[in-house]
C-alpha cells in the first residue's frame, strides 16, 4: 500500500465525484471489520469513552487510553486511512502540549492525521499542525467536548447567528489547512450551504444527505448497544441481540453438555491412555 493511498489527500480527491464513507473503530476487531468492508476512512473517535469504557461523555478519556486504541486499529487497518481523535485537554492548555499530543497520534498511534473539535479557537493549533505536516480534518456543530457548555447535544446552527458561525468556522477550518471537516448535527440545508462553500470535503452525521460524506459510530451501525439511540443514527442489524444469542446458545450446549464434542476435542492414542491407567493403579 502506498503512503499516498493512505494520505488524506485522497478524501480531498473524492470531493464531487465519490461520497465519502467514513466509521470509527476502536479495536483490533472492528477495525478488521471496517476495513473488509472497505470504508474510505476510520476514525478512532473519543466515543470509545462510552462505547468502549461505558462512560457518559467523552470528557475523561486519555491520552494513553486513546492511543491504546489507536494501536489496534492500526494493527487490525493496516491499508485503512486513519484518524485519531485529540481527546478533552490534549490541545486547549497550550501549544506545546498540543504539538506533542497530535505528534504522538502520528508516531505512536500509527494514525495518518488527527481530529481537533472547534471553530476559530482552533485555528492558529491547526495552522501549525499542518505547517509541520500533521492532517487535521476539523469538527464543528454540536461538539461533544463542549456539551457541558453547550447544554447537552442539541442540534446546532438553527438560529441566523449561529448558522452564520457555523459557515464562517467552516471557512475558516479550511483557510487553517483542514483536509476535511465533521459536521455534527446541523440542519440538513445548513450543511448544503457549507458544502457548496468548501472545496474541502464535510462530513456528516446527523447533518442529512448533502454533505460530501458520512460517518458514524461502529456500534451504531452494528446495533452493540441497546437503549437511546440518536435519531441520525440507523443500525442494519441488531448486533446485540445476534451476539446475546449467540452466547445463550454456547451457554445451553455447555450446560447440557452438547458442546464440547469429539469435533472441537484432542485425541490421544488409546495404548499411551491404557499404559497411563496401569501405572495410577
Ligand atoms: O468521537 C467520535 O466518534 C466522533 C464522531 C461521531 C464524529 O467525533
Amino acid at each position: 500500500m502506498s503512503l499516498f493511498k493512505l494520505s488524506p489527500q485522497t478524501l480531498i480527491a473524492k470531493k464531487g465525484k465519490e461520497v465519502i464513507c467514513g466509521i470509527t473503530a476502536y479495536d483490533y476487531v472492528s477495525a478488521r471489520l471496517a476495513e473488509s468492508a472497505g470504508v474510505d476512512f476510520i476514525l478512532i473517535g473519543d466515543s470509545a469513552n462510552m462505547v468502549m469504557l461505558g462512560e457518559e461523555d467523552t470528557y475523561s478519556i486519555t491520552m494513553e487510553e486513546m492511543l491504546l486504541f489507536c494501536r489496534a486499529v492500526a494493527r487490525g487497518a493496516r491499508n485503512t486511512l486513519r484518524i485519531g481523535d485529540m481527546p478533552f485537554l490534549s490541545y486547549q492548555t497550550s501549544m506545546e502540549q498540543a504539538i506533542e499530543n497530535a505528534g504522538r497520534f502520528v508516531k505512536e498511534g500509527k494514525c495518518h492525521g488527527v481530529k481537533i473539535e472547534g471553530g476559530a479557537e482552533v485555528v492558529p493549533l491547526i495552522k501549525r499542525l499542518v505547517s509541520f505536516g500533521i492532517p487535521v480534518l476539523g469538527h464543528i456543530g454540536v461538539t461533544p467536548q463542549k456539551s457541558l457548555e453547550l447544554g447537552g447535544l442539541k442540534a446546532q446552527g438553527k438560529d441566523f447567528r449561529t448558522a452564520r458561525e457555523l459557515l464562517s468556522s467552516a471557512k475558516a477550518l479550511e483557510r487553517a489547512g483542514c483536509f476535511a471537516i465533521v459536521l455534527e448535527c446541523v440542519p440538513s440545508d445548513l450543511a448544503k450551504l457549507i458544502t457548496e462553500n468548501l472545496s474541502i470535503p464535510t462530513i456528516g452525521i446527523g447533518a442529512g444527505p448533502f454533505t460530501d460524506g458520512q460517518i458514524l459510530v461502529f456500534h451504531d451501525v452494528v446495533g452493540l448497544l441497546p437503549g437511546f439511540r440518536p435519531k441520525f443514527v440507523k443500525s442494519y442489524i441488531n448486533g446485540f441481540e445476534l451476539l446475546k444469542s449467540a452466547l445463550e446458545a454456547y451457554k445451553k450446549e455447555v450446560k447440557e453438555r452438547a458442546f464440547p464434542t469429539k469435533e472441537h476435542s484432542f485425541s490421544i492414542n488409546l495404548r499411551t491412555l491404557e499404559r497411563l491407567k496401569k501405572k495410577k493403579t
